[in-house]
């Protein structure tokens, strides 16, 4: 079985170390460049807003309850741990027990376990699609399926920017993992570059491209750590319309550069700000499994964007249940978008 990209081992003493030192000595040694003050006007805010990804032929979260989830991918029942899950089942135990996989092991996101398959062996991978787009879902360790369906809240507003612009937007998906989100995006028109620390991640979403018909569109896939690309762009004075950044809460970059969302994310966003186009339509950030409020990444995004007008939204990407019609939080995200 392969290696789920966003997972990545737990450096405890990395995380102590880093609270003994002040933000800008921990970035420095990453970039010769740190966090630049910002004058001007905080942009307007929205908050809270809770952005909701509808059920689909592709895909529905069919039922929650009792720390684990049931879904639909494409021709896939597949049950999940998920400790948000606090409620009871609203579907009785034959609808669960009658999925196609289930993975059983640690109810932490971070942790292992193995998928198992009550009816048949299934092969690692399946066809499916999601707005329209091709791909492959695949069942990975750490519990991941290939694609964060509540992510397609995000892609909705994107492809609607880029079907509205009167000429190709440039869109910068950063963490891209298996590259759904770029695909969407190039088969809206748009000239993507994705990037990813991870060969296999980017081997997937080449695999992605194919199946979706896509081959000649205009995406560079890019093998490199987040930070250093973007720090490159800066240099180099090129600008997106569009940037998407999902990073983990740890990753390592191909030289093993480290990501620590707490101590990078505030240079990150201040560089994506910068190689925003004049132009631009948006900068969205999604965070998962982070122990701290929207607040914290809405905040930081109003004080990235002083001086640049516009609104930040700030609130959680929810999952609704077809079932029962419960909502099931599943990250936190952040955008800027022009007035
Ligand atoms: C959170 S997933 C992205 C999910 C994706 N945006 C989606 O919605 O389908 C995290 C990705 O970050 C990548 N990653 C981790 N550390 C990185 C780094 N330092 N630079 C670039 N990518 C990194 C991993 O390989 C993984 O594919």
């Amino acid at each position: 079985m392969n290696q789920a990209p966003r997972r990545q081992p737990k450096h405890r003493d990395a995380q102590r170390g880093r609270q003994d030192k002040p933000a800008a000595e921990r970035t420095a040694p990453l970039l010769d460049r740190s966090v630049k003050r910002r004058n001007g006007e905080r942009p307007d805010e929205r908050v809270p807003v809770v952005l909701e990804s509808k059920a689909s032929d592709g895909y529905a979260l069919i039922d929650s309850g009792d720390g684990e989830k049931l879904e639909r991918y494409g021709p896939y029942r597949i049950v999940r741990p998920d400790a948000q899950a606090l409620w009871p089942r609203t579907l009785p135990a034959k609808d669960w027990q009658g999925a196609d996989a289930i993975f059983t092991g640690d109810t932490d996101e971070d942790g292992m376990g193995r998928w198992r398959f009550p009816k048949t062996p299934l092969g690692e991978t399946w066809p499916m699609r999601l707005m329209d787009v091709d791909f492959h879902g695949r069942f990975t360790a750490f519990r991941h399926v290939g694609v964060f369906p509540e992510q397609m809240a995000h892609w909705d507003w994107m492809q609607a920017q880029i079907r509205a612009a009167k000429r190709p937007l440039k869109v910068l998906n950063l963490f891209g993992y298996t590259g759904v989100a770029s695909l969407i995006a190039a088969a809206a028109g748009a000239e993507v570059t994705h990037v990813d620390a991870s060969k296999k991640a980017i081997g997937w979403a080449r695999e992605n491209q194919a199946l979706a018909k896509l081959d000649s569109a205009p995406i560079r896939w890019i093998c490199d750590d987040a930070m250093k690309f973007i720090a490159r762009e800066e240099k180099r004075g090129n600008t997106y319309d569009i940037i998407l950044t999902d990073p983990p809460k740890f990753g390592r970059g191909p030289s093993g550069e480290i990501w620590q969302l707490f101590d990078h994310l505030p240079l990150m966003l201040d560089i994506c700000r910068d190689i925003l186009s004049p132009d631009a339509r948006g900068l969205v950030l999604t965070a998962y499994s982070i122990r701290a409020s929207f607040f914290s990444i809405h905040e930081l995004m109003r004080e990235t964007m002083r001086g640049a007008g516009g609104v930040v939204e700030s609130g959680e990407l929810i999952l609704r249940e077809s079932e029962g019609g419960r909502a099931l939080s599943t990250s936190l995200f952040s955008r800027w978008v022009p007035a």
